[in-house]
C-alpha cells in the first residue's frame, strides 16, 4: 500500500469535508450545498463514503479524492496536501530516494551560486563601472533603501566579468550554464557573460530562495529591453511571480494582490506603500501562478496599462481566445481566460485601468493616493471589458449594440454564478440603452436545455452494481490506462483522435479523479509538451517524489504479457471510454439514490436531479455510438 492510500484508507472523508461543508446524511451517502459554486436551490454537492470520494453534480460538474478537495478548497499542490493530510491520518511519509536527495543538494548548490551573483552584481553599482546604473535607479525614483531591500545590482558592460570572477571562486562553466549567468559560445568554443551591460533583478520564490535574474537594459539601444535567465532547473517564469517572497505578508494581511506588469512597478509601488504587489516576467499570467496566489487571497486585482486593457477587450482578442479555448494549457491572460481562472479557483479578479500612457511606477511616485483610488475602481473583468468595448464605441448606433451584445455574452455566460449573470445582463443593457427583454432575445440560446415542468414519475431502478464496485472498477481502469500510456505516451494523440472523431472530448487528466493518477497524467502530458527530453525520461525525472512507488508499479512488466503496440492502443482507447462510461453510469446511479430520497422526503428537487440524470444519460448513449463503431486510425 502507497502512503497514498494508507492515508486515503485512515481518513474518513465525510469528517474531513464536513469541517467546511455542511452535510446531510442520504441514504449511504452525503449531500449539501456545493462549496466550489455559488447555489443554494440544489444540493449538487455528494460525498461517497464508500468509495471515498465526492462529486458536484450541478456547475463545476467535478469530483475526486480527499486529495483533490483539498486542493481545490485551499489552493495547494500536491505535496502540501499530502503532507497535510498525512499528518492528520499519522501516516509516516518515506523520506527522500538518495538519487532526489542528490539533486536537492545539487540545486542547494545551484542556488548558492546565485545568491553570490546577487552580491557581485550589487557590488558593482558601488563601482565607476557601475555609477551610470545606479544614477539611473535613483533618476527612476528608487532610494537606496529599496535597491538594497530588493538586491538590485549591475552587470558590467564586459564578456567575462562574472565568468572570471565565479571560476575564480571555483565554479565551473557547466554551474555556471546550469543558472544562467553564462551562455555558450556558437559552435562550442566556450563561455561567456550572459548578461553585459544591464540593471539586475534578483528573481526569487515565494519563500525567497534565488531561481534567476531578470535584466533591463541601460542603453536604450541595445536589445532585448529585458533579458531573463533561460529556463533552468531553479528558474521556471510560469511558476514565479516577481515580488512574491517580499508580497506575501502584506497580500495576506490586506486580503489582495495587485498583479502588474513590469519589475519597477512592483519595486517602486512597494517602496510607495503598495507592498501587495506582484509581477509576473513578460509572460502572460498562468493558472499556475494564481493559484500560488490563491494560497493568500481570493481577492486578485490587474492593473493593465491603458492600451492593453483596450486591446484586450477588442472583438480580435476575444475571438482569438476563444478558439483556444478547448486548450487547456494555453489559457490566456485576456477576458476569457481571466474569466475561466477565476471560475476554476473560485477567485475574485478585477481589472483596473491606468492612465493613458502611463506605468504604475510613475502613477505612485507622481501620487500615492492616485494609486490608491485607481485600485478602489478595480472592476469584475465582464464589467471591465463592456465598458471599454462601450467607451470605444457609438452605442447609438444600433448594428454597434449587437456586435458589443454579441461579444459580451459569451462572456457572461461563463461566468458561474446566476446572480451575477442577470447583474451582468442588466448592467449591459443599460449600458447599450436598450430594453433588457429585447437584449435577452438576441442572446444565443443557452447551452443547457430549458427546464420542463412536471414531476416525472420516480425512477425505480436499483443500481446495477454497487458503489463500491464501480469505485473499484474506476480506479482499476485508472490504473490500466496509465499502465498503457507509460509504455507508450504519445499513444495519447491516437485516443485524442479516436475520441474527436467520436464527437467527445480530447483525453485530460480531469478524466482521473484519483489525486495522484490525476498528477502522473498531467505528467505524462506535459512531457509530450516538451522537447529537451524523451518522454519517459521526463516522466521518470518530473514526477512528484510521492508518486515514485506509484510510478514504479505502473511500469512494472504487466502479469499478462506486454502487449504489442497496436493491440496497447486498442487497449488504452477502450479503457479511456470505458472509464468515462463508468463514471457517467455512476454518476445515473448517484443521482437517482439522491433522487430517490428527495423522493421520499417530499422534496422538490427532484425535478432539478432529473435534468442532471438526462443530460448524463445523453452522454452515455454518445459513448457508447463511439465504442460500438470504433473509428479506423491508419489512415
Ligand atoms: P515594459 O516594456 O512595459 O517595461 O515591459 P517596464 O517594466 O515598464 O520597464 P521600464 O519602466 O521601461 O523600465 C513590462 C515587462 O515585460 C517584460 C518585463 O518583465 C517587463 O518588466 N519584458 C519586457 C520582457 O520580458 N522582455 C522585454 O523585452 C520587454
Ligand atoms: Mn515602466
Amino acid at each position: 500500500m502507497t502512503a497514498i492510500d494508507e492515508i486515503k484508507a485512515r481518513l474518513n472523508i465525510v469528517d474531513l469535508v464536513s469541517e467546511s461543508v455542511k452535510l446531510r446524511r442520504s441514504g449511504k451517502n452525503y449531500t449539501g450545498f456545493c462549496p466550489f459554486h455559488g447555489n443554494s436551490r440544489t444540493p449538487a454537492f455528494a460525498v461517497f463514503p464508500d468509495s471515498g470520494t465526492w462529486r458536484c453534480f450541478g456547475e463545476c460538474n467535478e469530483g475526486g479524492d480527499i486529495f483533490k478537495f483539498y486542493m481545490k478548497k485551499e489552493g495547494w499542490d500536491f505535496p502540501e496536501t499530502l503532507r497535510y493530510l498525512a499528518d492528520r491520518a499519522g501516516v509516516q511519509l518515506e523520506p527522500l530516494t538518495p538519487e532526489r536527495q542528490a539533486a536537492g543538494e545539487e540545486h542547494e548548490r545551484l542556488r548558492a551560486l546565485l545568491e553570490e551573483a546577487v552580491t557581485f552584481f550589487r557590488h558593482q553599482l558601488s563601482t565607476p563601472a557601475g555609477a551610470d546604473a545606479l544614477a539611473y535607479l535613483k533618476k527612476r525614483g528608487l532610494t537606496p533603501e529599496t535597491i538594497e531591500a530588493f538586491g538590485l545590482g549591475y552587470a558590467p558592460d564586459r564578456w567575462d566579468a562574472a565568468l572570471g570572477y565565479f571560476t575564480g571562486k571555483g565554479y565551473n562553466a557547466e554551474e555556471m550554464l546550469a543558472v544562467g549567468l553564462v551562455t555558450e559560445r556558437q559552435g562550442g568554443g566556450g563561455v561567456y557573460d550572459r548578461f553585459r551591460n544591464r540593471i539586475m533583478f534578483p528573481i526569487r520564490d515565494g519563500v525567497g530562495k534565488m531561481a534567476g535574474f531578470g535584466a533591463r537594459i541601460l542603453n536604450p539601444d541595445d536589445v532585448p529591453k529585458f533579458l531573463n535567465s533561460p529556463q533552468t532547473v531553479l528558474f521556471d517564469k510560469g511558476h514565479l511571480l516577481y515580488g512574491l517572497d517580499a508580497a506575501r505578508k502584506a497580500i495576506r494581511t490586506q486580503d489582495q494582490v495587485v498583479i502588474v506588469e513590469g519589475y519597477l512597478d512592483v519595486i517602486a509601488l512597494h517602496q510607495g506603500g503598495f507592498p501587495n504587489t506582484v509581477s509576473p516576467m513578460g509572460t502572460a499570467l498562468t493558472e499556475d501562478q494564481l493559484r500560488l496566489l490563491k494560497r493568500f487571497t481570493r481577492r486578485m486585482v490587474l492593473a493593465l496599462d491603458a492600451d492593453a486593457a483596450g486591446e484586450k477587450a477588442t472583438l480580435r482578442g476575444l475571438e482569438v481566445a476563444r478558439q483556444s479555448l478547448d486548450r487547456e494549457d494555453e489559457l490566456v491572460f485576456d477576458a476569457r481566460g481571466l474569466l475561466r481562472h477565476e471560475a476554476r479557483l473560485q477567485a475574485d479578479v478585477r481589472v483596473t485601468t491606468l492612465p493613458e500612457g502611463m506605468d504604475p511606477d510613475e502613477v505612485v511616485l507622481r501620487d500615492p493616493a492616485e494609486w490608491q483610488t485607481i485600485l478602489e475602481q478595480a472592476r469584475p473583468v465582464v464589467i471591465h471589458v463592456m465598458e471599454t468595448l462601450a467607451a470605444r464605441a457609438n452605442v447609438d448606433d444600433p448594428k454597434v449594440k449587437a456586435e458589443i451584445a454579441a461579444q459580451i455574452f459569451p462572456l457572461i455566460e461563463d461566468v458561474p454564478s446566476p446572480i451575477e449573470r442577470d447583474a451582468y445582463r442588466q448592467r449591459l443593457a443599460r449600458l447599450l440603452k436598450v430594453d433588457e427583454r429585447a437584449l435577452l432575445e438576441t442572446a444565443p440560446a443557452p447551452a443547457r436545455p430549458a427546464r420542463r415542468p412536471g414531476m416525472r414519475p420516480p425512477a425505480r431502478q436499483k443500481p446495477a452494481r454497487t458503489f463500491a464496485d464501480a469505485a473499484g472498477l474506476i480506479h482499476a481502469l485508472e490504473a490500466h490506462a496509465l499502465q498503457l500510456l507509460l509504455r507508450q505516451p504519445d499513444a495519447v494523440y491516437l485516443v485524442d483522435r479516436a475520441l474527436q472523431a467520436a464527437g467527445l472530448s480530447r483525453f485530460s487528466p480531469d478524466d482521473f479523479e484519483h489525486m495522484d493518477h490525476q498528477l502522473l497524467a498531467r505528467t505524462i502530458l506535459a512531457a509530450l509538451a516538451q522537447e529537451d527530453l524523451e518522454p519517459q525520461a521526463y516522466i521518470h525525472e518530473h514526477t512528484p517524489e510521492n508518486l515514485a512507488p506509484l510510478l514504479a508499479g505502473l511500469t512494472e512488466p504487466m502479469k499478462m504479457g506486454e502487449p504489442n503496440d497496436e493491440k496497447r492502443t486498442e487497449d488504452l482507447i477502450d479503457t479511456v471510454m470505458r472509464l468515462r462510461d463508468t463514471r457517467l453510469h455512476e454518476n445515473v446511479n448517484q443521482l437517482r439514490y439522491l433522487q430517490e430520497e428527495v423522493q421520499q422526503q417530499g422534496e422538490m428537487r427532484f425535478d432539478a436531479y432529473q435534468k442532471l440524470i438526462s443530460e448524463y444519460s445523453l452522454a452515455i448513449q454518445r459513448l457508447n455510438r463511439a465504442r460500438k463503431s470504433p473509428v479506423q486510425l491508419d489512415e
